[in-house]
């Protein structure tokens, strides 16, 4: 399963900034006729509408208020392309005070909302051919960090959920796509401290716009993450093929 990128028509989430500003404009210049920018503020798209006019369509969107991916979907009914890349982090391992606290935000921004943005985008783009669906997972999803415990837990919850849709459609042609990025510069990487050396958020784009062509579920778009695959794309590949 594979689409053609020229032509398509996208939703990316969180595209203001980070890795989904870069994910937009790839996109866009890969040859999109519009990618509708999913996100809180819709002014903070204003720099990519003057660069690429109407091509750039901003539409609310809050991970953490359901009514805003559904009312998404009522807009954006043309769209053959989901890229679920919003999302938030915050420090705690398992021993902190606030733990519990901290893995229940980052399961409402990471996890819940990721359910919610493939429910109200399935039926769209099933009815538009299958299309593709992109979910920004994390080595964090299959290795704990510890100062990261509750993120390193929800982007485990959130490639698992992951796995589940790309079987739940299997049938009806969507392809999905699992992006295992390693420390990439960002905001986030920034505030997180771990951003010296990090690749730019490029690297992720054209991590996709490749997978997208291969027809790839798995994307590692960095060194440090093609470093892990090296052992364990080909354990992973095999867990997954292991029938029901
Ligand atoms: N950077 C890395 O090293 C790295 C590595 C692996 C995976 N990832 C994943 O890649 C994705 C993007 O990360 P990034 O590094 O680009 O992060 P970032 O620079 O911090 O950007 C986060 C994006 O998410 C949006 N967002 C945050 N809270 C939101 C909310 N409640 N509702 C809607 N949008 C919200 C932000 O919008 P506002 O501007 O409105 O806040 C922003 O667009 C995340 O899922 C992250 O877990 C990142």
């Amino acid at each position: 399963m594979t689409i053609e990128v020229r032509n398509s028509i996208a939703l990316v989430t969180g595209a203001n900034r980070g890795i989904g500003k870069a994910v937009t404009v790839g996109l866009l210049e890969a040859g999109v006729v519009k990618v509708y920018t999913a996100v809180r503020n819709l002014s903070s798209v204003n720099d990519l509408i003057n660069k690429y006019g109407d091509r750039v369509v901003p539409v609310e969107f809050d991970l953490t208020r359901k009514e805003t991916s559904d009312a998404a979907a009522t807009i954006a009914t043309d769209v053959n392309l989901v890229v679920s890349n919003a999302g938030v982090v915050k420090l705690s391992t398992p021993l902190d005070a606030d733990a519990v606290e901290s893995m229940k935000y980052q399961m409402e921004g990471n996890v819940y909302p990721l359910i919610n943005l493939a429910q109200a985008f399935g039926p769209i783009l099933k009815a538009n051919g299958g299309g593709a669906f992109v979910q920004m997972n994390s080595l964090a999803s299959i290795k704990n960090f510890l100062p990261f415990t509750g993120y390193s837990a929800s982007k485990a919850a959130s490639y698992s959920v992951t796995q589940g849709l790309r079987e739940a459609w299997a049938d009806q042609g969507t392809q999905v796509i699992s992006v295992i990025a390693g420390p990439i510069k960002t905001d986030m990487s920034d505030a997180a401290g771990m951003s010296e050396g990090a690749p730019p958020p490029s690297v992720v784009s054209d991590g996709i716009l490749a997978a997208l062509k291969s027809g790839d579920f798995f994307v590692y778009p960095d060194q440090v993450a093609q470093g892990v695959a090296k052992v364990y794309e080909s354990y992973a590949t095999n867990v997954l093929e292991i029938p029901r």
